[in-house]
């Protein structure tokens, strides 16, 4: 019979998700026993530790510390190479908020050291583990709309208007693995590899708008009227075709205070309309050959926002000898596919992916009761 050991974990980098992270992993999931967390301002790892009841630590003392076994990576986008790097090269396991690195040579660098090791690396986004796409991929895998052909992934949120309002701080959005494409482009890329499979080829066009004349714009912003350097692409056309034959229209902006989310896949025989990526739950609509649009009931569970998910999933893979579902596969296949699109862009040439994946296991339907159980396989 297989004993039950908690995996005992430290998180780096306290900034803003990492109270959902910290919520999530010291009080949803039993497999993790979080013992402590650091940030480079020991302000923030302070305060987090005082409200989670945990250990306030320096990176250094995580790393040195033989019984943590997995670190979770919370930092922003450009540090994620070198606390992952640390990490592994200290024989942890780890889990690394999106996107793992900020280029295809830093990720696949993590990835091969992981494999040396012999330790898991893992990736955020999880919300393909939420109960919404894996409705959907119960739904896609039991046939309902046909064979998929064709998708529609559409994004459009003003990150200037939202993210520079008053925390200086806050622009990991505009450095390079931060750009929309990246910060929320993931959760489309990965949402439809872990739905269609992996990506054959990309294409697309790339503009960096503004990239030396925007302003920050608020007045409580202590940087008010000084330029912001733009170093990542905010405007992105792509088009992606799966190994599958499927193709996909893939649209990130970030240049309009418009807000739109829609993301739908179209089978010989239906479509399935996706709840917007970023999020655990509904609604899943399908549309068959015989009626209307039809709202989905959700069969499985994690339907609130339970980011952590995917490093519990780890945890389990860990004492199971099995892959993480939220592995680095996908997450340098989904990162190859965003510089592909830009690549593509600066080009004119179609980018063929050199990386490949699978779609992750499906999560047992209906474990609603203790959902903890569906992961621990
Ligand atoms: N904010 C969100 O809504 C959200 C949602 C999902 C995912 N994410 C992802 O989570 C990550 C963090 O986002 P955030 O909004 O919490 O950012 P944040 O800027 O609020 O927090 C990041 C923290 O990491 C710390 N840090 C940076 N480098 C470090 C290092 N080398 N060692 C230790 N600490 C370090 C910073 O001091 C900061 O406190 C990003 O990758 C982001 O894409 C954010």
């Amino acid at each position: 019979m297989k004993t039950f050991r908690k995996v005992r974990t430290a998180l780096i980098g306290c900034g803003m998700i990492s109270d959902t992270y910290l919520e999530n992993c010291c009080h949803a999931f039993n497999i993790l026993d979080v013992v402590g967390c650091s940030d480079i301002k020991p302000e923030r790892s302070a305060a987090k530790a005082e409200k989670y009841g945990i250990q306030q630590m320096t990176n250094e003392e995580i790393l040195a510390d033989p019984s943590i076994e997995l670190v979770i990576n919370t930092t922003y986008p450009v540090s994620h190479y070198a606390v992952s790097k640390a990490a592994l090269l200290a024989g942890k396991h780890v889990y690394s908020e999106k996107m793992i690195a900020a280029t295809l040579e830093e990720a696949l660098e993590l990835e091969q050291l992981a494999r040396e090791r012999q330790l898991l690396l893992g990736c955020a986004p999880d919300t393909f583990m939420g109960a919404g796409l894996q409705t959907a991929r119960k739904i896609l895998d039991a046939g309902l709309i046909g064979t998929p052909v064709a998708a529609q992934a559409i994004l459009v949120r003003g990150y200037h208007h939202e993210r520079m309002r008053t925390d200086p701080e806050k622009r990991f959005a505009f450095c390079p693995g931060g750009g929309i494409v990246f910060d929320v482009g993931c959760y489309y890329l990965t949402g439809l590899v872990n739905l269609l499979g992996p990506i054959h080829r990309v294409c697309g066009f790339s503009q960096t708008r503004d990239a030396d004349s925007r302003v920050y714009g608020h007045p409580a912003n202590p940087l008010y009227g000084q330029v912001m350097a733009i170093e990542t692409p905010n405007n992105t056309a792509g088009t992606l075709e799966f190994e599958s034959q499927v193709i996909c229209a893939f649209l990130t902006s970030s240049e309009s205070i418009n807000v739109t989310n829609s993301f739908i896949i179209h089978g010989t025989d239906g479509c399935l309309t996706l709840n917007d990526p970023n999020t655990f739950g509904g609604p899943i609509l399908v549309r068959t050959r015989t009626g209307e649009a039809l709202s989905v009931p959700l069969t499985h569970a994690f339907t609130t926002n339970m980011r952590g998910l995917g490093a519990a999933d780890l945890a389990y893979a860990i004492r199971n000898g099995r892959a993480a579902r939220a592995g680095s596969a996908t997450a340098v296949h989904t990162l190859e596919a965003a510089l592909g699109i830009i690549g593509s862009g600066e080009s004119g040439q179609l980018y063929t992916m050199t990386t490949t994946t699978e779609r992750a296991e499906p999560l047992a339907a209906g474990i609603t009761e203790y959902p903890e159980m569906a992961l621990d396989l």
